[in-house]
């Protein structure tokens, strides 16, 4: 099934508004929850509210990162034993988190493990930056990227996990990636995940396009053969743009 998640980053500011689009996206959502999973990346001190109005909906909730130790002296984190039972979902390894917080990938394999043992699904992200890209380095980095993020990963986490192909370069600048890169990358994404975990066991591994995408191009990435979805950010901040993206998704995926 198709996932299309909703990335909020540090968005809305106040809960009225939280809930407000959380009920937006849901009235569009609720009609396509057996055809399409969508998933809301609240900020945290959002999602016991979000939760209420997603509840009993098919609609899931998720976090936008998680440490990777269960409870203790780790000043500002929050576990994933904490979010198990309200979320669903956690995102490791946004590029945000890995350019202005230092995260490493060592680090995101932690995460990612500690996630998993608390039944949680993962979204793991990986992309190249810019520099990469004008490099034409693109696959080594990308190669690199999932192999050390799913090095704590077995085939039996495969139905849980998500990898998110995010060129970064892509990511909140308007400049959507060439769907023929985008595929591309997925395929070599699934080519790594497949040495790591198995043949079998990658395929059940969704891979989700993110960067830019809004209403007008996300037809062309929900086409590509080996897109299982998208990961949203500032067009899920409109509850319009949003439910016109799970429109189209669901559109796509029906005719497969
Ligand atoms: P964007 O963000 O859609 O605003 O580019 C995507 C993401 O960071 O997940």
């Amino acid at each position: 099934m198709p996932l299309v998640a909703a990335n909020w980053k540090m968005n809305p500011t106040n809960l009225d508004d939280a809930l407000d689009l959380a009920r937006g996206i849901l009235s569009v959502a609720r009609g396509h929850a057996s055809s399409i999973e969508v998933a809301i990346m609240p900020p945290f001190p959002w999602l016991v509210g979000v939760s209420e109005v997603l509840d009993g909906s098919g609609v899931k909730l998720g976090a936008q990162d998680c440490f990777w130790e269960m409870k203790g002296a780790y000043t500002g984190e929050v576990s994933p034993a904490m979010i198990q039972g309200l979320c669903q979902w956690v995102i490791v390894g946004h590029s945000e988190r890995r350019v202005y917080l230092g995260e490493t990938d060592e680090m995101v394999a932690k995460k990612t493990a500690a996630a998993l043992s608390c039944e949680l699904g993962v979204i793991m992200c990986v992309g190249e930056l810019a520099d990469h890209y004008d490099a034409g380095t693109s696959d080594q980095v990308v190669t690199a990227q999932v192999k050390a993020d799913l090095a704590n990963c077995s085939a039996d986490d495969s139905a849980r996990l998500v990898i998110a192909y995010e060129p970064v370069w892509a990511i909140g600048t308007g400049k959507s990636a060439d769907p023929e890169h985008a595929y591309k990358t997925m395929r070599l994404i699934r080519k790594v995940v497949a040495e790591m975990i198995g043949a079998g066991a990658a395929r059940k591994v969704r891979i989700l396009y993110g960067g830019s995408v809004n209403s007008k191009n996300v037809q062309q990435y929900v086409e590509l053969p080996l897109c299982d979805g998208v990961l949203v950010g500032s067009a899920s901040l409109d509850a319009e743009e949003f439910q016109h993206i799970i429109k189209v998704t669901a559109e796509v995926y029906g005719h497969r």
